[in-house]
């Protein structure tokens, strides 16, 4: 069940180039919310921007009470929100939308992503880790990150400490294999299989992911981003295309995703977004 929630900033440090980390305390945020789900900011205290800006939970920290953003600039709302300091307080709503399926079921598991599409599945990879403390499971985490370069790598560390296996892959070369984040996933898959595979980055990358695991016949699950209004299935601001039978109907990816099952997913009506 969403809340609007007034919450206190631990802690805004720069990541990378126009990339933010934000660590805020928030007992009801940390407790409830699962892998894939976002919160909805006000990024001012003032009028301008109106509406909310959705940010994926990166993690969460449910000892410390606390969760993390990750976030880029990349307009006025995300220039306000990386002004904040620690101290200051956050207007949030959340946590929002449909989670990614994590199941003990699935034992052999790979997260994709590309760009700012990484950003959640950080706490996809804790959940499982989490389980395997829990429970003695034996699960195999692998995850296969993809960046523009090498500058623009952020949390290798926590990804590599999260899972068993992590790739890299740059476009240019300048760090990790060269080429797309696909390209790794593919070789990865002749020779492995897999029991599930969650992907969120650009919509091209998760395409050609969904095709992949198509291909090997491993369930797929993505992340898509939207413009988003309300973020509560309200504003119809969201809006996109989804399989239905042999036709189609509209979801609302606030409420119906962010996260779908990729045989869903009308990938070539997707708006073109920002990996
Ligand atoms: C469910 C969800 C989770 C997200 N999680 C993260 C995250 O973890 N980290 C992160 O950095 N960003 C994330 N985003 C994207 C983030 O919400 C936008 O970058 C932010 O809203 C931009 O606001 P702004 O005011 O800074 O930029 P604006 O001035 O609103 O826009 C700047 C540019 O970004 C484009 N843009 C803005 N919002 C979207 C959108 N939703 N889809 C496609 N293009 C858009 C605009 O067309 C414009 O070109 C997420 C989006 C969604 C829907
Ligand atoms: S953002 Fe309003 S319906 Fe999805």
């Amino acid at each position: 069940m969403p809340k609007v929630l007034k919450e206190k900033i631990l802690r805004s440090e720069a990541l990378a180039r126009s990339i933010y980390r934000m660590t805020v305390e928030s007992e009801y945020i940390s407790q409830t919310a699962r892998p894939g789900q976002f919160v909805n900011l006000k990024c001012s205290d003032g009028i301008e921007p109106v509406l909310r800006r959705p940010i994926s939970i990166c993690r969460v920290n449910r000892e410390q009470k606390t969760f993390e953003l990750v976030f880029q600039v990349r307009g006025r709302g995300t220039e306000l929100l990386s002004r904040k300091k620690a101290g200051d307080s956050v207007d949030i709503l959340g946590p929002l939308g449909n989670p990614f399926e994590i199941s003990a079921h699935y034992k052999k598991i790979a997260v994709v992503g590309g760009g700012i599409g990484i950003f959640p599945l950080l706490f996809i990879l804790d959940e499982y880790g989490k389980h395997r403390e829990d429970n003695l499971k034996a699960f195999d985490l692998s995850a296969f990150i993809g960046f523009r370069d090498k500058d623009s790598i952020v949390l290798k560390d926590e990804f590599e400490k999260a899972c068993d296996t992590c790739r890299i892959s740059t476009e240019d070369g300048s760090a990790g294999c060269r080429g797309f984040v696909t390209g790794l996933l593919e070789e990865e898959l002749s020779r492995k299989h897999y029991d599930i595979i969650y992907t969120c980055g650009p919509t091209a990358m998760m395409k050609k992911v969904a095709e992949t695991a198509g291909l090997y016949k491993v369930p797929c699950q993505v992340s898509l981003e939207q413009r988003m209004g309300c973020g509560i299935g309200a504003c119809l601001v969201c809006a996109c295309k989804t399989k239905y039978g042999d036709g189609w109907e509209y979801s609302h990816v606030c409420k119906d995703g962010p996260v779908f099952w990729c045989d869903r997913v009308i990938f070539d009506e997707q708006v073109e977004d920002f990996g």
